[in-house]
């Protein structure tokens, strides 16, 4: 087995719309390592988008999911209810952002929990609009996939997309329509734009629910202002309508607390949960008020796999390591660290527009240098060099401008430095450095 006649099997086998990022082929993954089917290793910065938080192959997380593969591997909730989904349940409660009692319903995907959080909303509500924004991301199944903003490849060629989707501005700071510097200035006037907007062309008695990414992840890591997302609360109570908080990309400790909007002090309606939760296996969440959740009626939520009980136990291993090793506050050292090296070179070289995120979900936004036009051509050329080099990138953005660092939160310092370093040294392959600009 080598990573060409994987290619050549993969071409004669696999559906070509399932794209990968990077042409090798993993044969085994350990704590921030990631080795391929020739041998080559490399450090592992895309964590399978925001997935394995706790490293690839975390012992406590094996011997969890090892040991309830061998008890039992599924019976359906729905015929006969498992432990380890009431204590994942009883778990994420706990954990939930603000003071409410809340509730769990345990699906399979991110973007399932999304459709669901949609249904319980405007079954809660019994209205249908749904406000989601520019530069989002929720998934592609058919409602997830009419919430995401960005039209190819998500959505075009996908028609019709879901009905009772309305679309707002989301407060990107960098690129915002008013020349203002301070991204809290820049969330008070998309505020206004969304009241407006509401108002005058949704009308403020059709909107179930606003849905939005604390922190944009596939718009380019863009974290919400303050501003923004408490006004959101305030305006969603006083229409009426529901704040469902994305987590699946933000969320279970990336950002340096357990949920991202956990920063912001605020309570959403309905969270969304799913990627890092159970490390690879394939489980998702909506935690809920209690008073929203209890207003559903039996049986009319459900899946044939939701909260399969080797994912609820690779997910309460995964809490646990979460808390056991101190995986929040590492996220933030994490952040620190990797904040000062990168602040360092975007002084050097003009191409890095803006470096943002919070914790350890770290975005580098790259420009045509002296300008704000999105550089796509560099981040490809910078990720596929630092591939050379034995780094695995990720890109992401509206515009395909942005590396996202992801690593483990496990990583050592040696190992965030080591990252860091290649990055560098791709960037400086790349780009132009301050001086030699005209
Ligand atoms: C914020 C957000 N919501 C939903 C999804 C969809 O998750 P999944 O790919 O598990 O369906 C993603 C995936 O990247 C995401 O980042």
């Amino acid at each position: 087995m080598s990573n060409a006649s994987l290619a050549q099997r993969r071409r004669d086998a696999v559906a070509p719309a399932a794209y990968s990022t990077h042409p090798f082929y993993p044969v085994r993954a350990e704590g921030a390592y990631v080795w391929d089917a020739d041998g080559r290793r490399y450090l592992d910065f895309s964590v399978g988008i925001a997935v394995m938080n706790v490293g690839h192959s975390h012992p406590k997380v094996i011997a969890a999911v090892q040991e309830q593969a061998a008890s039992f591997q599924h019976l359906c909730f729905a015929v006969a209810m498992h432990e380890s989904y009431i204590a994942l349940a009883e778990r994420l409660n706990a954990l939930a952002p603000g003071d409410s009692p809340k509730r769990t319903f345990l699906v399979n995907s991110g973007a399932e929990a999304v459709e669901n959080a949609v249904k319980i909303a405007r079954a809660y509500t019994g209205r249908a609009g749904i406000v989601a924004f520019t530069h989002a991301f929720h998934g592609r199944t058919h409602m997830a996939m009419s919430l995401t903003a960005k039209a190819v490849p998500y959505k075009a060629g996908f028609a019709p997309r879901a009905s009772e989707v309305y679309r707002a501005a989301y407060p990107y700071a960098f690129r915002n329509p008013w020349g203002l510097d301070d991204p809290e200035e820049v969330g008070a006037r998309t505020l206004n734009a969304l009241r407006d907007q509401v108002k005058t062309t949704i009308g403020e008695s059709e909107v179930a629910a606003f849905i939005v990414e604390p922190v944009a992840g596939e718009g380019g890591f863009i974290p919400a202002p303050r501003s923004f997302l408490a006004g959101l609360r305030a305006y969603a109570d006083e229409i009426g309508a529901l704040w469902i908080d994305d987590e699946v990309q933000a969320g279970i400790g990336r950002t340096g607390t357990m949920w991202a909007v956990d920063a912001y002090g605020l309570e959403p309606d309905l969270v969304t949960s799913a990627k890092a939760l159970s490390s690879g296996f394939p489980l998702s969440a909506v935690i809920g008020k209690a008073s929203i959740m209890d207003a559903i009626g039996p049986g009319m939520l459900g899946s044939t796999f939701g909260g399969n009980p080797v994912s609820c136990a690779a997910a309460l291993a995964t809490l646990d390591v979460i808390e056991e090793e101190g995986l929040l506050e590492r996220a933030r050292t994490i952040g620190e660290r990797a904040f000062e090296r990168l602040g360092a070179l975007q002084r050097e070289f003009p191409a890095i527009g803006e470096v943002r995120g919070r914790g350890a979900m770290i975005g580098i936004e790259f420009v045509e240098a002296g300008t704000r036009e999105p550089n796509a051509a560099a981040v490809s050329a910078i990720v596929a060099h630092a591939r050379e080099q034995g780094l695995m990138l990720l890109p992401t953005g509206t515009y395909g401008n942005v590396i996202r660092l992801l690593p483990p939160l496990k990583l050592s310092d040696a190992e965030l430095d080591e990252g860091l370093e290649l990055l560098e040294r791709s960037v400086r392959a790349v780009l132009e450095p301050v001086a030699t600009v005209a």
